[in-house]
């Protein structure tokens, strides 16, 4: 299929597309470079197809998406990327967008921030069987990313992520009001979350940050701007990528998110967890996108005596351990101590809902809350010790990868 790779308005590029994979088979023309895929490199006109590709198949629902796989049955498809070209590629993410040669589609028309989408999807993402031959495949959830199940439903007229959370015991949803709580204390910019229960399961539900004028670039891509010498840490590296894009205060933003992450334990904030936004338009870099999915935290896929032990954490993006990525730290004057204070309690009451108890017990949540409350004494401890910030590769994450929630072995 001949289309045009879109940007709002703009045409970015003349693509040819393979009907059968999805794949980009050629990149015909280069109209508008800068408005490529941040990190897509182009030499003398000629964009890299390969990287064109990686981001375009990224934009696909992985493979490894709770419920995938019946959802690609239900539909009789074989890969999540046939989906990306019957929704246009839209998001509601960023403003890319396929239009196929001869066709009239305008941006105005179609784009999902200002026009309704379908709940076709969603159903059958979320285990409903496919609904007669008239199925409607405009929705923002053939695009959409990360492993734990989800859609997009606009309620009362806001555009709202719902996402569950891993058996057994669905904490995520809990974690991200946890997190939504603690990040409100202590005046970190966040996307607020809340539960929402349907059929007596949890569910997070969170207001899209992205609007029709801006769009969120994930950390991967804008390390994919420069190449990274082997002697400069992944935080310089990131740091350094920023600074060179010209995105504002990207130093501060990571310092409140790095005690955050030490603060509940989070164990996946790798480079598709965060990011900077910018106007789609006119390509200014606003600054860091508020901090979005927090809940693979709180020992959330472990035992009970684990969480009490504090063992096993894994840390993201930077360094492989809590203690080491907050050596990054820069600056911790932007926190009130009395905002520490108490913060098992908040994260205590979060779990006060009676319909918890089907899938977190009591000691469970004792065991949660004790340790928040101890991670929040290390901090103060390393706080008064003030250690100076330390930036060497040692102790670096050496891949990004995310989490996928299959079972342990
Ligand atoms: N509130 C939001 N507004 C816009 N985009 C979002 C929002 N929340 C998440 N996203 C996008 O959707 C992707 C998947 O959501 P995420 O919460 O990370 O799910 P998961 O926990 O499965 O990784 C994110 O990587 C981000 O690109
Ligand atoms: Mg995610």
């Amino acid at each position: 299929m001949k289309c045009t790779l879109m940007h709002k308005r703009i045409a970015v590029a003349k693509l040819d597309l393979d009907d059968e994979t999805g794949f980009i088979r050629k990149i015909e023309k280069v109209i508008r470079a800068e408005h490529l895929p941040v990190g897509v490199p182009v030499r003398q006109g000629i964009a890299d197809r390969r990287e064109l590709n990686h981001w375009w198949t990224d934009r696909s629902i992985p493979a490894s998406r709770s419920g995938v796989r019946e959802a690609l049955e239900t539909l009789n498809l074989t890969d999540t990327k046939m989906l990306l070209v019957r929704c246009f590629g839209l998001s509601l993410s960023d403003q890319y967008w396929i239009c196929p040669d001869g066709s009239d589609l305008v941006w105005e028309k179609i784009n999902f921030f200002d026009n309704p989408f379908s709940d076709d999807m969603g159903d059958v993402l979320f285990g409903q069987q496919k609904k007669g031959n008239d199925f409607d495949f405009s929705s923002p959830d053939n695009t959409s990313d990360g492993c734990l199940k989800k859609r997009w439903k606009i309620i009362n007229g806001k555009r709202c992520l719902i996402k569950g959370g891993s058996n057994p015991y669905r904490q995520q949803p809990f974690n991200e009001v946890i997190a939504t709580k603690i990040m409100a204390r202590l005046g970190i910019e966040h996307v607020p979350y809340s539960i929402l229960w349907e059929k007596g399961e949890p569910y997070s539900v969170c207001e899209d940050f992205v609007t029709a004028d801006t769009e969120l670039i994930s950390a991967w891509r804008i390390m994919q701007t420069q190449k990274k010498e082997n002697s400069k840490s992944v935080y310089r590296h990131f740091v350094d990528c920023c600074q060179t894009l010209g995105a504002p205060d990207v130093v501060p933003a990571l310092d409140k998110m790095i005690v955050l992450d030490y603060l509940i334990a989070n164990e996946d904030r790798h480079l598709n967890n965060f990011g900077l936004l910018r106007n789609a338009e006119t390509l200014e870099w606003l600054g860091f996108a508020p901090v979005f999915d927090s809940g693979s935290s709180l020992g959330y896929d472990k035992l009970n005596a684990e969480i009490r032990a504090n063992k096993n954490i894994t840390c993201k993006p930077f360094k492989k351990r809590h203690e080491d990525q907050l050596k990054l730290v820069s600056d911790f004057g932007w926190i009130k101590t009395d905002c520490l204070a108490d913060l098992g309690k908040t994260a205590e009451e979060v779990f006060s809902d009676a319909r918890v108890a089907e899938f977190i017990d009591e000691s469970r949540v004792q065991a949660i809350t004790e340790s928040v409350q101890r991670r929040v004494s290390y901090l103060e401890e390393f706080i008064n010790a003030q250690v100076p910030a330390e930036d060497s590769t040692e102790g670096d994450v050496e891949e990004n990868i995310a989490e996928d929630y299959l079972p342990k072995m």
